[in-house]
């Protein structure tokens, strides 16, 4: 097995989930990885499992190694079952080994195990001594649950972050420099906007927390460890942390009946594009909704399109809309505009989320009835425009 090795003494020896392609709801196109880590010391030390089937996977690079039962402690730095759920088979396999984990990790260890295995808890500043080496723990609770921490270790400077700076990619390449920076951004970009958002100011402080380690490697929970471009990816958690976009581009987002909300869609684009905006355009019905929180993380304006139906937005909106009010994006410049045949009630509805985020909405909602002409369409596009300019003006 392609166990591979961070320092002497000190390996990944997690499992790839190759046919991973939805990751509770999130689309994994991809795949992905649970990372975990064997440290060789005077104590041997397990860093996290993976999830409950690849067990066998993980244990056989264990093997590979050393005789498991020489594992003397597992920390477990997040509860959730990716990273936990081989837990209890491995502790059936290690009946005497110290489990160590942040105080909301034992509660929820023992609420998902209902085993009371011999917890060693621990909070920030806390740390061990495994021999040559030693283990600081960090908590970096609502990153993304309430549980978590991180584990760093001064003497190889590496820092086992657990699910931040995650991406979910299945690879043998374990580091970022054998992958390429654009693959790397837009998948941890997709795991940040659709797992970590919500939790950007928590972020920030485990930033600050972190920011006086000296740190050579970063090895997540997911995906490759970054070694070779850390200052770009803490430079992009810092703009996401943020709610730092870019500030001329626009993401249109719109589903369609008949095709009137479609052509006011695409009026908003050419007006858009004629100030000089960079434009992206999803329609619900063909993109993901997980995909399509990966545009909206670096977009400024984001313009949403349904028509009325049955007095509402049309539902694959509603599910859109639904989401996003989960994610909390904010800072953020919104539109909303559609079809109507009597009631119109979809941009009024569209545009009540969009303010419950604390978005700004500059012009008053489109709306045309039935089929549009080409007047509308211009009057549109000149609104477009107006929103271009706005973006332009970099206000
Ligand atoms: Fe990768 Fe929150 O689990």
């Amino acid at each position: 097995m392609d166990k591979v090795m961070l320092k002497d003494g000190i390996h990944w020896v997690g499992a790839i989930d190759w046919n991973l392609t939805n990751f509770h709801g999130y689309l994994t196109q991809r795949g992905s990885t649970y990372n975990a880590y064997l440290i060789q010391d005077e104590k041997t030390v397990l860093i996290d499992t993976v999830k409950a089937p690849l067990f066998d996977e993980m244990w056989t690079r264990v093997k590979e190694l050393i005789d498991p039962s020489k594992i003397d402690i597992v920390v477990s730095n997040h509860v959730e079952m990716d990273h936990s759920g081989a837990l209890p088979r491995v502790m059936e396999e290690l009946p005497k080994a110290k489990v160590i984990t942040s105080p909301q990790g034992e509660k929820g260890l023992k609420r998902h195990f209902k085993k009371d295995y011999d917890f060693q808890v621990v909070k920030t500043g806390d740390s061990i001594k495994i021999g040559k080496r030693t283990l600081h723990f960090f908590l970096t609770p609502m990153v993304h649950w309430p549980d978590n921490m991180v584990t760093y270790c001064p003497e190889e400077k590496i820092l086992f972050s657990n699910d931040a700076f995650g991406q979910h990619i299945a690879s043998t390449e374990r580091f970022d420099d054998q992958c390429g920076w654009d693959i790397l951004r837009e998948e941890a970009g997709k795991y940040w906007a659709n797992i970590v958002m919500p939790y950007a100011d928590q972020v920030q402080t485990a930033l600050k927390a972190l920011g006086g380690l000296d740190i050579k490697l970063i090895a997540p929970s997911h995906g490759v460890m970054w070694r070779g471009m850390i200052p770009k990816i803490l430079g992009e958690y810092q703009k996401w942390s943020t709610n730092t976009t870019e500030p001329d581009r626009a993401l249109i987002v719109y589903d369609t009946m008949w095709g009137s909300t479609e052509r006011m869609a695409m009026a908003l684009r050419d007006g858009l594009l004629s100030a000089g905006a960079n434009v992206t355009v999803r329609n619900l019905k063909h993109k993901d909704i997980s995909d399509i929180m990966t545009d909206l993380l670096t977009s400024r304006m984001v313009l949403l399109g349904s028509p009325t139906l049955n007095n509402g937005m049309l539902p694959s909106m509603g599910a859109f809309l639904t989401y996003i009010k989960g994610l909390k994006p904010k800072n953020r410049i919104g539109f909303a505009f559609g079809s109507y045949g009597w009631g119109g009630q979809s941009v009024g509805e569209m545009e009540e989320v969009m303010k419950g985020l604390g978005w700004e909405i500059p012009l008053e909602g489109a709306k045309l009835k039935y089929i549009p002409d080409d007047k509308e369409l211009d009057d549109v596009k000149a609104i477009g425009r107006k929103l271009g300019e706005r973006l332009k003006g970099g206000r």
